[in-house]
């Protein structure tokens, strides 16, 4: 990974604001991008729970997620955050995603967001986390839009939405979604056939 592009745990307060919850919806994208009850979710660059604990209230009790995360910072918040909050349905995980997975471990629904631009090879990340998902499951990436605003990565570190397109059609992923969300974001939900 460029380091230029690694986002600075020093800023990771920032990441859960009511203003961010506000703002993004956590809860309500995930839904509209098709996550019930009862899945396993795997949250890649978790940061400290953003997604994961909304995630960990949607799939409830009969569901899990497993959190990961390269930052001892990010890795310490969202325990804490977990043992706050009396969470019992989330597993966190310190690795580097962008190394090969092999666990032979299969999940209904994979969470990417705002990690994917930080990524070095999109391609290899992309087909190496589609192994992990079981047929019919779904990966939701959440990017900004590749235009200038006044937060945010630079425009040149943000994805545009047509190459991610294009790499899952190269990968022989049809289907693709593709919703802008609020001013600044997009997400894509792709399902494996
Ligand atoms: C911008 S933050 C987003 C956090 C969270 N997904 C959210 O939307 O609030 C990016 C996160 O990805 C993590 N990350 C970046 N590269 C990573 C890697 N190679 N392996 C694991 N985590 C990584 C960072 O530590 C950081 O927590």
């Amino acid at each position: 990974m460029g380091q230029d592009r690694k986002f600075n745990d020093s800023k990771a307060h920032k990441l859960t604001t009511e203003e961010r919850k506000h703002l993004i919806e956590p809860d309500r994208i995930l839904q509209l991008a098709g996550l019930k009850a009862g899945a396993s979710v795997l949250d890649l660059g978790a940061g400290p729970g953003f997604f994961a604990i909304p995630a960990a209230e949607i799939v409830g009790s009969s569901g899990q997620v497993l959190a990961v995360d390269i930052s001892d910072k990010m890795i310490s918040m969202l325990q804490d955050e977990i043992a706050s909050k009396g969470i019992s349905n989330i597993q966190v995980l310190q690795q580097d995603i962008q190394e090969e997975q092999n666990q032979g471990k299969e999940f209904d629904f994979i969470i990417a967001s705002l990690v994917a631009h930080e990524v070095e090879d999109i391609p290899s990340f992309l087909s190496n986390w589609m192994k992990s998902l079981k047929t019919g499951g779904k990966i939701f990436i959440l990017e900004w839009q590749k235009k200038e605003m006044s937060y945010g990565p630079p425009i040149n570190h943000r994805l545009d939405p047509q190459y991610l397109q294009s790499v899952f059609n190269e990968q022989r992923i049809h289907a693709v979604q593709l919703h802008e969300w609020k001013d600044y974001f997009y997400y894509v939900v792709a399902t494996k056939n």
